[in-house]
């Protein structure tokens, strides 16, 4: 008997299965599975679940585009991929991408609609199509006129940047093979479909065959892609989510529509370092990158009011400078709020808690509302003692000195604990003007001292242990 060639996909969940059902079993949402039809296989094996998984991770992508048999091969027989990574155009986005982007890579690019995606890939189009070689820009969100209007207005002018407006996968698929480019941009995955499917473009069954369609040609033609998809917070289009496992990064283009700051967050990446933050401002002239993020977000901090501190959080592999604000004021009607913008709720509450219990701040009859400058959202425990010194500064209407940095994970005991890369941090801090460091005090605060002397830092930033966050506190707000 052949073997179906159909899957039942949910449209929530993108969990798949062999029949139609009313419920899915996976997630519980009601009426939500659609048929998918299986791409076109080699005859071994063609639907296997182990082929279907490698198809998933692009690991046989392009052994299953030139129909070779999978054999195990030893390590050193396997053929390199050349490690000549190409430059995007921008110092922010290269460390994103982990030193630029690897040829035959599929980079996802999720954000909200209107923060700058489309902005951004034909900026770096622009410069691609200029400095190495013809680029195809596909949108399917914009006519062509369009594009070429938004071009002219970022002061590009690429003779081999071309435009090609549609929305079907086997144009596209022919354009990249016709025209071999150094660079595919997809506007957006979301507006792409394959005519063999019947489902709607945008529903997950086409977002995510049209994803392992276009993997298959980055993978076996070496071409570089970029991949736009927009996220709602309604999460009703079949979003980026799940399309994580497949591409080879994910990038988020994030940003408060009020700020013209948007930072370009990697969340996956198979070839360096996750976590990393590339800065960028929106100008009328498209986006220009912020090489110095810190500074700028420090820019605008209040000389004199209190609840307002300075702490050094590490993103990906470079350390930022962030001011966090905090608001204590006696409650109203009996219930304490608490609010946290930019930092999770639960550790502040947690922090709410030492305060009160180790610390001895009547903090239980009082709104505390906490906030961090630029629209940044902090998660690292090494900010806990910043959040906790603004706190404290605003409960006792004390300001803290504008030149001290705050650096400090707090335990639940009150008790100051180490983090790491404790020398990058206060370097980063010594570099912009800042005279002292709150630390934890550990073993690896005296070799950072050592450190900074040897550097010849040591005048200019003074590194202050603490062993204890009521200690610290006494410091901070003497
Ligand atoms: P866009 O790149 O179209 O967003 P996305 O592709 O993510 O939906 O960006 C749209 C916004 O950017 C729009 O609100 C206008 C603004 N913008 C500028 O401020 N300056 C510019 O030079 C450009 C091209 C856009
Ligand atoms: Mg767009």
């Amino acid at each position: 008997m052949p073997k179906s060639r159909t899957r039942f996909v949910c449209q929530q969940c993108g969990g798949e299965q062999t029949k139609w059902l009313g419920r899915c079993p996976d997630c519980g949402a009601w009426n939500t599975l659609e048929e998918v039809s299986l791409p076109e296989m080699p005859a071994s094996g063609a639907a296997t679940p182990q082929r279907r998984y490698a198809l998933l991770t692009g690991a046989a992508a392009s052994a299953g585009a030139s129909a070779a048999p999978a054999v195990p091969q030893p390590l050193p027989q396997v053929k390199a991929l050349s490690h000549d990574r190409l430059s995007v155009g921008y110092a922010e986005m290269d460390r994103v991408l982990g030193g630029g982007l690897v040829p035959g890579s599929l980079t996802l690019v999720g954000g909200e609609p209107g923060i700058g995606k489309s902005t951004l890939l034909l900026q770096v189009s622009g410069y691609i199509a200029e400095q190495v070689g013809p680029v195809l820009y596909v949108s399917g969100e914009e006519s062509s006129e369009q594009i070429k209007m938004r071009a002219e207005r970022l002061e590009i002018s690429g003779e081999r940047l071309y435009l090609l407006a549609t929305v079907e996968l086997e144009v596209i698929c022919e354009a990249i093979a016709r025209l071999k480019p150094a660079l595919v941009v997809i506007d957006s995955i979301q507006t792409v479909f394959a005519t063999h499917l019947t489902s709607a473009p945008g529903s997950i069954s086409q977002v995510r065959e049209c994803t392992l369609h276009l993997m298959q040609v980055a993978k076996s033609s070496h071409i570089p892609m970029f991949i736009i998809g927009h996220v709602t917070k309604e999460g009703t289009v079949a979003g980026p989510k799940a399309l994580e496992h497949i591409a080879d990064c994910v990038l988020y283009l994030e940003g408060e529509r009020y700020h013209t700051y948007r930072l370009l967050r990697g969340v996956k990446n198979r070839f360096g370092a996750t976590h990393e933050v590339g800065v960028f401002e929106m100008h009328g002239e498209g986006l220009q990158e912020v090489p110095n993020p810190s500074a700028l977000f420090l820019s605008e901090r209040p000389g004199a009011a209190s609840g307002s501190a300075v702490v050094v959080s590490m993103e990906g592999t470079r350390p930022l400078l962030v001011e966090v604000q905090a608001l204590v004021t006696p409650s109203n009607f009996g219930i304490a709020r608490c609010t946290a913008n930019g930092i999770e709720h639960n550790r502040l509450l947690m922090l709410l808690a030492v305060l009160t219990k180790r610390v001895g701040l009547a903090l239980g009859n009082h709104d505390v509302y906490t906030n961090v400058v630029g629209g940044f959202t902090l998660e690292e425990p090494a900010v806990d003692l910043g959040v906790a010194a603004a706190i404290a500064s605003s409960y006792r209407d004390r300001r803290i000195p504008p030149d001290l940095a705050l650096i400090g994970e707090v335990g639940l005991s009150g008790e100051l604990r180490a983090v790491s890369r404790l020398g990058l941090r206060v370097r980063e801090a010594a570099k912009l003007g800042f005279k002292r460091c709150l630390v934890p005090a550990s073993a690896r605060t005296e070799r950072v001292r050592r450190e900074l002397e040897e550097a010849g830092l040591a005048e200019e930033c003074r590194v202050i242990p603490a062993s204890t966050l009521a200690v610290a506190l006494e410091i901070a707000l003497h």
